[in-house]
């Protein structure tokens, strides 16, 4: 089933590269190794075919006018696996850390500062595991991933892009961000083409200034998961235990976004603990914290900024709805609301120059139009580095054997040397 078709089904608005752009004053200079492309003036639809060194100088702009078309095809998500992360964060390939969500009272009092001091234990976020937790998934799935048509090898995967939710969610409200930029690393490999964010300088920085306040907020939000959340379906939520945010479920999705086939992977929250709850991810349940809304000015920046990052993340793995605690200053929830995501769309429409889901999936089909056609050379040790920073447009830089590859040796090895162990 599709979940979003357009409303006019002419291919050709589909992939239209209609926001690349070119500079006008190509010298011919050699693209590849380093150099940062200029974003430049003309538009100009003319694309490098494939095969072709890729054109250093393209770019493809965030304005979010050039993504006002229709709906672009997006498939009804399935998930296709999943995997846990322990308390140690070593990897497992099944559901071991599903929660389910307890309902709380409608104001559930609950102290979000509790155990911040004496019960957490915080997942070291200088470790950048990059996609590694997915490629583990991939070779212990690949059955369930191998072509079967002619004209790919019987090991290739059978789709175009693997990546994070959340990475896929930055490009969706790239039209929309007016604070942090992004980097993407791109690789081809066996013909699919893998996505792994870099960390910018500037979030690098962020991370390294980060107040004593900003701190504790960030552990507000798990400490709300602990307060709804039970490991088993007729369980309790334990609010006294320790709070292990190296602990993780991960839902694995199978889409196709216009004519991209995608899988990627989104850690999930809960689950609906009805044995009569739809299959996943329908069943699924996003949480998330937000200060309590108390002026007219709150409620149209919730609308305007929050929601879209919410409906964004939610959307994409085709989880059905977010529960929200409300706090207030000093971290205390004071009341719950449910946000239907087909809802969202309906909520904003009030508010003026408000963000539109179309934008964000044709801003986010037209990126990935624009990685096929840069990405040409299918090697596991070039990274075709995607950079953004907010009211410029996307530009790339191509890196080869550099500190930006991130295929690991054990993951290529894999693919190239061996076929899929089937798996039923
Ligand atoms: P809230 O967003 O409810 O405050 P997620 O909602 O994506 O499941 O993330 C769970 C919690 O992790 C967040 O809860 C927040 O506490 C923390 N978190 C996630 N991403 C963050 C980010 N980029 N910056 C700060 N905190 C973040
Ligand atoms: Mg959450």
């Amino acid at each position: 089933m599709e979940q979003h078709r357009s409303h006019n089904p002419n291919p050709s608005h589909q992939n239209r590269p209609s926001a690349y752009k070119r500079e006008r004053e190509d010298n011919g200079r050699n693209h590849c190794e380093n150099k940062h492309s200029r974003p430049n003036r003309p538009q100009n639809q003319s694309v490098p075919s494939r095969g072709q060194n890729p054109d250093s100088s393209l770019s493809l702009s965030t304005r979010r006018e050039l993504y006002e078309r229709d709906f672009p095809v997006y498939k009804q998500p399935v998930e296709v696996g999943c995997f846990s992360l322990d308390s140690e964060r070593r990897f497992f390939n099944d559901g071991r850390q599903m929660r389910y969500y307890v309902e709380p009272d409608r104001s559930p009092n609950f102290d979000l500062r509790d155990g911040y001091k004496d019960r957490f234990i915080k997942r070291d976020d200088s470790v950048k595991e990059k996609l590694d937790h997915m490629l583990r998934w991939i070779l212990a799935n690949r059955s369930k991933l191998s072509a079967r048509g002619t004209t790919a090898s019987s090991c290739d995967l059978d789709i175009d892009f693997v990546t994070w939710r959340g990475h896929l969610t930055k490009l969706l409200t790239a039209p929309y961000e007016t604070r942090e930029g992004w980097q993407l690393a791109v690789t081809r490999f066996r013909g699919t083409l893998y996505i792994s964010e870099v960390e910018t300088e500037a979030a690098r920085r962020d991370q390294e200034n980060r107040t004593e306040r900003h701190e504790e907020m960030m552990y507000w939000g798990y400490k709300f998961e602990q307060y709804t959340c039970a490991d088993t379906v007729h369980g309790q939520p334990d609010p006294g235990g320790v709070l292990n945010t190296n602990e993780a479920f991960c839902t694995v999705v199978q889409t196709r976004l216009a004519d991209h086939r995608l899988l990627f992977s989104g850690e999930v929250d809960c689950r609906d603990k009805d044995p009569n709850a739809p299959a996943a991810p329908a069943c699924y349940i996003e949480l998330k914290t937000s200060a309590e809304i108390c002026t007219p000015k709150q409620r149209s920046n919730f609308h305007r900024f929050k929601l879209l990052k919410w409906w964004a993340q939610s959307f994409l793995p085709g989880v059905p709805r977010v529960v929200a605690g409300f706090r207030d200053e000093e971290g205390v929830v004071v009341a719950m609301e449910t946000f239907p995501i087909s809802k969202i769309s309906h909520l904003i429409k009030n508010e003026h120059n408000c963000w539109k889901p179309t934008v964000c999936m044709n801003f986010c089909s037209d990126f990935l139009s624009f990685v096929k056609h840069i990405a040409t050379e299918d090697n596991p040790s070039v990274v075709y580095l995607l950079s953004w920073e907010p009211r410029r447009d996307v530009t790339f830089s191509v890196h080869r054997d550099s500190p930006y590859c991130f295929l690991p040796h054990w993951f290529v090895e894999e693919m190239t040397s061996s076929q899929p162990s089937h798996q039923s």
